[in-house]
């Protein structure tokens, strides 16, 4: 693995577990100094003690509930507290709701597209001004649902691809900055999240390898596969390159037969 995050700092959240927690440890792997976010207190210290810094103490964290306007504030205080200045910042915390059209609640809707949309809004307006002068990135972790519709899957779609117009209209406003916004869109991706998902069916076993089936490069995702494309457009290789959605998806949704 390459060291190209040397002497720079990356703030991820939903580093808990799942795909967040891959992308902080390929980042940490590649030399960044990592600080993990997350609401899940005891899932986030065993992610940082599996990142530790030089000295051998756990990388930094905060826990923070990213539905929460006052806490992104606090988090903005925390961060600035570890470190002077943040060249990645990875909004990466989401949640998944599978509701009927019928079903969604007010409610549903609002904590979804807080957590999902507001979360990352907030979250980098918090942390544009700890950017240093010559600029950094942010990488948003949206979904193909953000394009494609699926079943039970509205409030969930409608904050991914909100996430897709947040990430195209925050590059317009901090290319000035030199900051480059860009969005990951997974597919299917082996984590806690999924396996919830898979919990929905009357048959999870069957739903797995049904869903396994779509994908053209034969496998379902696994976290590391965000991660590597996440370092890619955080990285300098990726210098030129804001405003945009990379599909992460094993060909998912390229495909029109099943
Ligand atoms: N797994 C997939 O198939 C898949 C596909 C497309 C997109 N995604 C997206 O990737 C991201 C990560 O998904 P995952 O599969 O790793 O999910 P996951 O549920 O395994 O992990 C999500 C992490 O986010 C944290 N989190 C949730 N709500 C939070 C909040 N309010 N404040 C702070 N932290 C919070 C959780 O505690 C958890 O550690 C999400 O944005 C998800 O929508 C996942």
């Amino acid at each position: 693995m390459t060291n190209e995050f040397a002497d720079r700092v990356a703030v991820v959240t939903g580093a808990a577990r799942g795909i967040g927690r891959a992308i902080a440890a390929q980042l940490h792997a590649r030399g960044a100094r990592v600080i993990l976010v997350d609401c899940n207190a005891a899932a986030l210290a065993d992610a940082a003690e599996s990142m530790p810094r030089p000295d051998g103490s756990s990388a930094r964290s905060v826990v923070a509930d990213l539905a929460e306007p006052a806490a992104i504030e606090t988090l903005a205080s925390q961060v600035a507290a570890f470190e002077p200045t943040v060249d990645v910042l990875v909004n990466n915390a989401g949640i998944e709701v599978d509701m009927a059209f019928e079903n969604i609640t007010a409610d549903c809707f609002d904590r979804v597209i807080a957590v999902n949309l507001r979360g990352p809004l907030l979250v980098s307006q918090a942390m544009a001004p700890l950017f240093p002068s010559s600029g950094g990135a942010i990488v948003n972790i949206s979904s193909i649902h953000a394009d494609h519709a699926f079943p039970n899957s509205i409030p969930y779609a409608c904050s991914k691809a909100g996430l897709v117009a947040l990430t195209r209209n925050l590059a317009l406003e901090l290319a000035p900055r030199r900051i480059r916004v860009n969005a990951v869109c997974p597919g299917y991706i082996d984590t806690p999240m999924w396996d919830q998902w898979l919990l929905t069916a009357s048959d999870p076993e069957a739903l797995a390898s049904q869903t396994e089936a779509l994908h053209p490069l034969g496998r379902r995702g696994v976290p590391d596969d965000i991660a590597s494309a996440v370092a890619y457009l955080a990285g300098p290789q990726s210098a030129w390159i804001t405003g945009t959605c990379l599909v992460v998806d094993g060909g998912l949704t390229v495909r029109t037969h099943p």
